[in-house]
């Protein structure tokens, strides 16, 4: 399925805007819909004297088909309430566990391909008539400090009639269905005199998409035909800024493969992710079915499509680069077979944001040192995502 979130987000308050909504925000359930599993208050980290609160919510549990099926991926939307109304989200990650709640990562044979949470009542600052993307995660769940760790009184804010919808691709490698849960870990203040006091700020997220602001395939750009193994994906148009403020997190994401995701003002990079592989045990698979496509080498369908330009067409733009090209016989790729992306860093307070700013995602693949996901046997395709939280001026 292919289908742009916002049309999927649509599609579903479509069919469903004859539902009751629970008007009474003292009768507020965080955990709400068909896959809410679970919710669990945790002591909270940040801004222990404004009544910040966490809490981990657990959804699902999802069936995720065995390797044969689908190549074990699959994909969902569904709706639920944001943890909070009236409250600054000050932080926020995703996780993936089994319903006993131990980890689920590559080393079991699952993974959290990805994840987009969007609120359907508010605007994208850079998607014209699309909703908000607030939060995204890959399996690398890098957190979204949106306070940089309580340093500073902001957070995203919850409105009572926000309302989130989900979209999880999980991806199984083992030869038999999988149960898993997405649980979010959400910190966050509720809105009060002691905010105000604090001069709690709310934050706007900023979605940059190597698939465009408006991610019409979910994110996921085919690699361009001729790209070889080292190649960028960037982002066509820029997106022209109408807001002014300080940015104070910035985060990304690619796929296995990637190298590093830039975040670029007026085509100067102003945060480079870093991308880190098998930092930890969870992301050093067993022989899963992936692993084995990797050793097998994944070149082996493609082989003859590897030629010719390095310049692709679509959505993203495409820079073919490096010894591509070099015909039958190759050497085997020295790529680290099976090893999965552990982390990407991030970057705090990397300036200002200005009306008239052009921003960009530009994302780099380099096939010979990391090995990229295979469906089917074939390239997969990937991402190249950068999210921003900024303090708007005046906010
Ligand atoms: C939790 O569930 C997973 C998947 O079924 C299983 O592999 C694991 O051993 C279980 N862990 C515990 C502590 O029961
Ligand atoms: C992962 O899947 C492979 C292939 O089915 C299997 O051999 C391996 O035992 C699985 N590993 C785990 C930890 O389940």
């Amino acid at each position: 399925m292919k289908a742009s979130w916002n049309i999927q987000a649509l599609f579903w308050a479509a069919t469903t805007a004859l539902a009751p909504r629970q008007a009474d925000s003292r009768l507020y359930q965080p955990c709400t819909g068909d896959y809410c599993y679970d919710t669990n208050p945790l002591p909270p980290r940040f801004f222990p004297s404004l009544e910040s609160k966490r809490l981990q919510v657990k959804y699902g549990p999802f069936t995720i088909p065995p390797a044969d099926e689908n190549n074990g991926h699959f994909k969902t939307y569904f709706r639920t309430n944001p943890p909070c109304y009236d409250c600054y989200l000050t932080a926020v990650s995703a996780d993936l566990q089994y319903p006993n709640g131990t980890t689920a990562n590559t080393n079991t044979n699952l993974s959290l391909h990805h994840l987009a949470v969007m609120n359907l009542v508010q605007s994208s600052t850079t998607c014209l008539d699309g909703a908000e993307i607030i939060f995204a995660s890959g399996n690398e769940r890098t957190e979204a400090k949106v306070s940089l760790d309580g340093q500073v009184p902001a957070g995203y804010y919850f409105n009572p009639h926000d309302l989130l919808v989900f979209f999880p691709e999980l991806v199984n490698t083992a030869h038999v269905p999988q149960e898993a849960v997405i649980v979010l870990d959400y910190e966050f203040v509720p809105l009060s005199d002691l905010t105000a006091g604090a001069g709690f700020r709310k934050v706007t997220p900023i979605w940059l998409d190597v698939d465009g602001t408006c991610s019409p395939n979910g994110g996921s750009v085919p690699i361009p035909r001729g790209a070889g193994e080292r190649f960028t994906l960037g982002m066509e148009p820029a997106w022209r800024s109408d807001v002014s403020g300080d940015v104070l997190f910035v985060m990304g994401h690619v796929h296995d493969g990637g190298t590093s995701v830039e975040i670029i003002r007026d085509e100067r990079t102003v945060c480079e992710g870093v991308v880190k592989y098998a930092e930890e045990e969870g992301y050093i698979p067993t022989l899963g079915v992936h692993a084995l496509e990797k050793r097998q080498g994944w070149r082996g369908k493609g082989k003859g499509k590897n030629r010719g330009k390095g310049k692709g067409k679509g959505k993203g733009k495409g820079k073919g680069g490096g010894d591509d090209d070099e015909g039958d016989g190759e050497q085997p790729i020295n790529a680290d077979r099976g090893a999965h992306i552990s982390s990407i860093n991030t970057c705090t307070l990397p300036g200002r944001i200005e009306k008239g700013d052009e921003w960009t995602v530009r994302a780099n693949y380099d096939f010979t040192k990391h090995a990229p996901m295979l469906h089917g046997g074939v390239l997969a395709p990937v991402m190249g995502i950068g999210l921003m939280y900024v303090v708007e001026d005046g906010q």
